[in-house]
């Protein structure tokens, strides 16, 4: 595997030009990163031709297009095709973004696709995300109780459920930790906005009891404070959800515990 800084033109070795589609069709350019361990060699950048008469509207068709008629060896993370799972992740026109709900329409010229930046790649768009499974891990993201269980669900009102709102979307994509500055820095140290906003979502919760233990776990001069409101992760997360204000949220707890 190889550690991915932000993949830079000048960095990475143009790759191969494949042969444009035979077709009376409008063409797009896409520049694509590709690594193959196994292979060994540097990574570089390919190009292809996309027909867009013969492809649906998104970046991920683009992808299947490339993957199914011209070069079956590129490797990418999908399921769902709605923004739902969170795997198609990836690094695009210099924005991290998922790739299925992202228009092809929506870049202009050349558009160029990299795996998510700062993470191990595993081969072409996968990185490696043990780490960020790792640090979700962590911070328990699952309800925590010391009263007897009751004889059906655990309840609360809808006002308590509103406050889950803007937390419990995430669909847990990578695309803010990785375009944060100071997860760069310090991943091993910091936990990122992804696994903080995750973090508040079940300290937030109403039903929760381990409020205490979830705010000292996270007293910490490297997994809470290395946040510096740089706000990269609000203006890149595909579903609109805002982790800073979220790891504002602990912090301003962490006030409130001490007065
Ligand atoms: S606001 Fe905090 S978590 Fe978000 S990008 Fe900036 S430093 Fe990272
Ligand atoms: S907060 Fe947004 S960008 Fe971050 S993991 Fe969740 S859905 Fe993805
Ligand atoms: S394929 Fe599931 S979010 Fe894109």
């Amino acid at each position: 595997m190889v550690a991915l800084t932000l993949p830079k033109n000048s960095q990475i070795k143009s790759g191969k030009t494949w042969p444009k589609p035979e077709t009376s069709g409008k063409l797009r350019e896409f520049k694509v990163y590709r690594y193959d361990p196994d292979a060994g060699g540097p990574p570089r950048w390919d190009t292809y031709y996309v027909d867009l008469d013969d492809c649906g509207p998104m970046i991920l068709d683009a992808l299947f297009y490339i993957k199914n008629k011209i070069d079956a060896t590129l490797a990418f993370r999908r399921s769902c095709r709605e923004g739902i799972c969170g795997s198609c992740s990836m690094n695009i026109g210099g924005r991290n973004t998922i790739a299925c709900t992202s228009g092809i329409d929506e870049y202009k010229g050349k558009i160029t696709i990299a795996p998510l930046p700062h993470q191990p790649v595993v081969k072409d768009l996968i990185p490696d995300l043990t780490q960020f499974y790792a640090q979700l891990a962590s911070i328990k993201p699952y309800l925590q109780t010391e009263t007897p269980r009751p004889e059906r669900e655990w309840r609360q009102s809808q006002e308590d459920r509103e406050q889950l709102d803007g937390l419990y979307e995430c669909i847990l994509c990578a695309c803010c930790s990785t375009s944060c500055p100071s997860y760069w820095w310090n991943s091993d140290k910091y936990l990122g906005p992804a696994a903080l906003l995750q973090a508040y979502r079940w300290i937030a919760d109403s039903r929760d009891e381990a409020t205490g233990e979830r705010l000292d776990d996270l007293e910490d001069p490297f997994k809470l404070y290395r946040c510096h409101t740089i706000m990269n992760c609000a203006q890149v997360c595909p579903k609109g959800l805002n982790p800073a204000k979220a790891i504002g949220k602990i912090k301003e707890l962490m006030v409130e515990r001490q007065a």
